[in-house]
């Protein structure tokens, strides 16, 4: 029988898991990928809906291509977040570097496909009724799921991934790249492979500030101005994260 993994164990895993930006380019064994990819298709997804598929590319041109869409996205946003002060920027943009994006470099690149008409397993009520988020949030809630679990089982084999997100100045050009039907959506790109640096541990919020007892305990409440100097602080805090790139 299979050993029983202890809470410990997996908080291991958990709090041990890292965004990873640069990658050795060594690859990786097609059953790693194919189990890494298995977590991501047990992940939950409301009333099963299950509206992810994977693309797994390998192939050297096309990544220079995502890295060139990727490079313009990058340069318009950073012409946006030049309009905030520069201690405020997200890390990754306070200059516009010349680092290499982690897609690059990494052995894979796993494309999360989203199919929304899936969203179609929920209950009708939340067509007319929506939930927290709005409509068609539980579609970005499943696929978001599935992401977690795929970095998250990379990092059970010592690999690194990154949550790239795609934005939808280049998800059409990206489509057409990989040949995605125009009914489906790449919200998000995952790079994996060896880490080619050890990545800080980032930031958390201790627990104590997070949980509340039976009632929210309104003294704890945050205004603007508190919100405020958590941004400053986290720019603070995780701008190292972000020193190898995106
Ligand atoms: C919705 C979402 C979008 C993200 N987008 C990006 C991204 O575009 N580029 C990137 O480098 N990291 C991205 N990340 C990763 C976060 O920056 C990272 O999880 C966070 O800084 C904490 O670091 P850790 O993952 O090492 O714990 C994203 C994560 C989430 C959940």
């Amino acid at each position: 029988m299979a050993k029983k993994m202890t809470i410990d164990e997996f908080l291991s895993l958990v709090r041990n898991r890292r965004s990873c930006r640069k990658f050795k380019p060594d690859p990786i064994p097609d059953e790693w990928i194919n189990k890494i990819l298995d977590a991501g298709r047990w992940a939950m997804s409301g009333a099963n809906g299950q509206p992810w598929e994977f693309i797994v590319i390998k192939d050297q041109k096309t990544k220079d291509s995502i890295v060139d869409f990727y490079l313009q996205h990058r340069q318009r946003t950073y012409q946006v977040e030049r309009t905030r002060i520069e201690e405020i920027r997200q890390p990754a943009f306070r200059v516009l570097h010349n680092e290499i994006p982690p897609l690059k470099s990494a052995p894979v690149v796993i494309a999360m496909v989203g199919d929304r008409r899936t969203l179609q397993a929920s209950v009708l009520y939340g067509n007319f009724v929506p939930g927290e988020g709005g409509f068609g949030a539980p579609y970005h809630k499943n696929m978001a799921n599935a992401t977690q679990l795929i970095c998250l089982a990379a990092a059970s084999l010592g690999l690194g991934a990154q949550w790239a997100s795609v934005n939808a100045s280049w998800e059409e050009s990206l489509k057409a790249l990989l040949n995605v039907p125009q009914e489906l959506a790449i919200p998000t790109l995952v790079p994996i492979g060896y880490p080619d640096y050890k990545a800080p541990a980032p930031y958390r919020r201790k627990l104590k500030e997070l949980v509340h007892n039976e009632k929210y305990d309104s003294s704890r409440f945050r205004n603007g101005e508190d919100i405020y100097n958590f941004l400053l602080d986290l720019r603070e805090r995780t701008r190292e994260s972000y020193s190898k790139g995106v």
